[in-house]
């Protein structure tokens, strides 16, 4: 059992996200029940399972580990039989999760949490439905949830504090990296972020400044490695010498804000959408889309390697 008291988990709904969380909870040694409506969904859940096992294998398996302690039904309340967490990635519709978190909260003893994937939805309007809102949270993951460690813990207005705390100690506790998002927000913490980078790669197409594969080798080659290592503050705390942050803010806190002034605040017109389509498929030359995943996919694996044995250090 891992330090959270944790060993059954449901998924409730197992399309791209809930195929990816499914097999990483096995791989932590955890017994998953999955349902999902769709035809075919058990048969793409199990391959999609055995497809991610050899990084899941890499990553190191806990004790116990196994893909035959997967149950999958159609039927959600057999799903949930026995469930001391649930994680939902259904539809990412409103209306449609709250009548499901409706059903899933009245199944389900109020100790255990419920979280939710979505990407974009308020868990304080989510969590109306529920007669226990309190137990309701965002779990919000990176694709793919099997891979990269974090998610992102935001509560709804009538989440209880100890819901977060058992979501971030659980999600912890399988090795994942949470952080609690204080307020709800459009995009959440990390979306966010991309988006502020979205906006200006966009921009800098837009103007002519460069090319699609000029500006994605900027930030992989460039800063990409050292925020993998360790996020833009520390990177600009290390930018100041002994002074750390505080002198670089001093020093450079005027051209960062002469900077921000000249950003670009690009429209996704049809011709800036059709530029950055040509400019993927120049960059791509004869490399499929498969080849790069596989290639992004090897890279980040090394990368949580190298995370490991400087663990510590971060
Ligand atoms: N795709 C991403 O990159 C990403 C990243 C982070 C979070 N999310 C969030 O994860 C959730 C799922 O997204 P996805 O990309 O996996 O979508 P998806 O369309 O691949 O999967 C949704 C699944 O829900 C199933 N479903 C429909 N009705 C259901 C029901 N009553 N009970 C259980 N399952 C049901 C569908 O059959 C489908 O398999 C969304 O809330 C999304 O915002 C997605």
């Amino acid at each position: 059992m891992n330090d959270a008291g944790i060993e059954r988990v449901a998924v409730v709904g197992t399309g791209v996200i809930g195929m990816s969380w499914a097999a990483l909870f096995l791989a932590k040694g955890l017994s998953v029940r999955a349902t999902d409506p769709s035809p075919g969904a058990e048969a793409r859940l199990r391959a999609a399972v055995a497809q991610h096992w050899p990084a899941l294998e890499r990553i190191g398996l806990a004790p116990g580990a196994a893909p035959e302690r997967l149950h999958f039904s159609a039927d959600l309340d057999d799903a949930l039989e026995g469930a001391q967490f649930v994680q939902e990635n259904g539809p990412e519709r409103e209306d449609f999760k709250r009548e499901l978190f409706a059903r899933i909260d009245a199944r389900l003893p109020p100790v255990v949490v419920i979280a939710s994937s979505s990407s974009g939805l308020v868990m304080s309007r989510v969590q109306t439905s529920c007669a226990h809102p309190e137990r309701v949270v965002l779990g919000h993951p990176f694709n793919p949830p099997h891979l990269i460690p974090l998610v992102e813990v935001i509560g709804g207005e009538r989440t209880s504090a100890q819901t977060i705390e058992r979501a971030m100690a659980f999600y912890r506790a399988i090795g994942k990296r949470p952080i609690h998002g204080r307020k709800e927000l459009k995009g959440h913490i990390a979306n966010r972020l991309q988006a502020a980078l979205w906006r200006e790669a966009m921009h800098l197409v837009a103007i002519g400044a460069a090319s699609v594969a000029d500006v994605d080798d900027a930030i992989a080659y460039g800063p990409g490695l050292r925020w993998a290592a360790c996020g833009p503050f520390a990177n600009l705390h290390l930018s100041g010498g002994d002074g750390g942050i505080a002198h670089v803010l001093d020093h450079l806190g005027g051209p960062i804000e002469s900077w921000w002034d000249d950003l670009g605040t690009p429209r996704m017109t049809d011709d800036l959408k059709r530029r950055i389509a040509e400019g993927m498929r120049e960059a791509l030359a004869s490399r499929s889309s498969d080849a790069l995943a596989e290639h992004r996919d090897a890279v980040v694996l090394g990368l949580l390697a190298l995370r490991d044995d400087a663990h510590g250090a971060n």
